[in-house]
């Protein structure tokens, strides 16, 4: 039997996150219809599914349960969702473009844009809770701990306060690097610790480290794109970060250095999974997709 290749997998399991997700979010026409309306617009039909698809081959690794894999995916994306919603609002990044569409406070409104965070925020927490999702309870637990971290004040939310606090400001690498960690890499780190679970130590330590070195990846590309790519194949407004004055790795290293950083970490990253070999293929091909992406 030939292994399936990398885009099938990824597709297949890109269907499956979003078939979980149409089932998981509110029918459209439940009260309030605006609200659940908003909901299913911004976290359905759109992004590349790059956390779930590190969450499901996490757990294909170390074993986890596909039903706790896909509630680990499911949260996790809906947190990301949320955060897209809220950073493209007229208070953050003021963006009016999101996965192609315009952003939810454009198609709907502000106030709504912002209950849509709150709420995607609270269905992800809900996914985890689950009574019939882990028979292992401590372990529920610790899915939750996983996910409350990385998305609050040290973690995604810190984040993005030391974004919006850095406009116009000279950082140096290592406040960048910590801003980055904190705002991109903390997320796609509980992606993979959710995945991971049911892991052993050794497994979940290193796969702890291939987390933090493709997270940090993750947005150093985010910045390279937003100077090398156009709005079209984004889905989102290009050339935002310099005309928010925002520092990037751009900014800060330059765009040859810059790519030679993502390298670099692309390299750690894989050496963090070496010892797993032919297990980790899924791991080491969506490390290869997120450096090389074009959008
Ligand atoms: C965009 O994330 C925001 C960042 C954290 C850089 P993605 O590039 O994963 O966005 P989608 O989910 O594919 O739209
Ligand atoms: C956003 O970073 C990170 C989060 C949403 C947490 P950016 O502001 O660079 O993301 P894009 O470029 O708008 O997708
Ligand atoms: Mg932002
Ligand atoms: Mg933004
Ligand atoms: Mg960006």
């Amino acid at each position: 039997m030939t292994a399936q290749i990398f885009t099938d997998w990824a597709q297949t399991h890109q269907i499956r996150i979003e078939k979980t997700l149409d089932h998981t979010l509110p029918a459209a026409d439940l009260a309030p219809q605006q609200l659940h309306s908003a909901m299913r617009y911004s976290a359905l039909g759109g992004g590349k599914r790059v956390r779930a698809l590190l969450c499901y081959a996490a757990a294909d690794l170390c074993n986890t349960e596909l039903a706790v894999a896909d509630a680990a995916a499911s949260a996790v994306e809906l947190i990301h969702a949320y955060s897209l919603v809220h950073d493209d609002m007229p208070c953050m990044d003021d963006d009016d473009l999101r996965r192609g569409k315009p952003s939810c406070h454009k198609q709907y409104d502000d106030a709504t844009a912002l209950l849509v965070g709150d709420a995607l925020q609270s269905l992800a927490f809900e996914c985890l809770a689950h009574p019939n999702l882990c028979k292992n309870a401590s372990l529920q637990l610790q899915m939750l701990a996983i996910l409350a971290q990385a998305s609050g004040s040290l973690g995604m939310a810190g984040g993005q306060a030391i974004d919006l606090a850095s406009v116009g400001k000279p950082l140096n690498q290592t406040e960048l690097e910590a801003m980055h960690c904190l705002k991109t890499g903390a997320l796609i780190q509980a992606a993979v610790l959710l995945g991971a679970v049911s892991g052993s130590v050794t497994q979940i330590n290193a796969l702890k480290v291939y987390a933090q070195n493709i997270g940090l990846a993750f947005q150093v590309v985010d910045d390279i794109l937003d100077v090398e790519a156009d709005s079209q194949t984004l889905g989102k407004t290009a050339g935002k970060d310099a005309n928010s004055n925002k520092p990037t790795y751009v900014t800060i290293l330059g765009l040859a250095t810059a790519k030679m950083h993502a390298q670099q970490l692309y390299n750690n990253a894989i050496a963090a999974i070496a010892p797993f070999g032919d297990q980790a293929l899924r791991l080491r091909e969506l490390a290869d997709y997120i450096t090389q992406r074009r959008f």
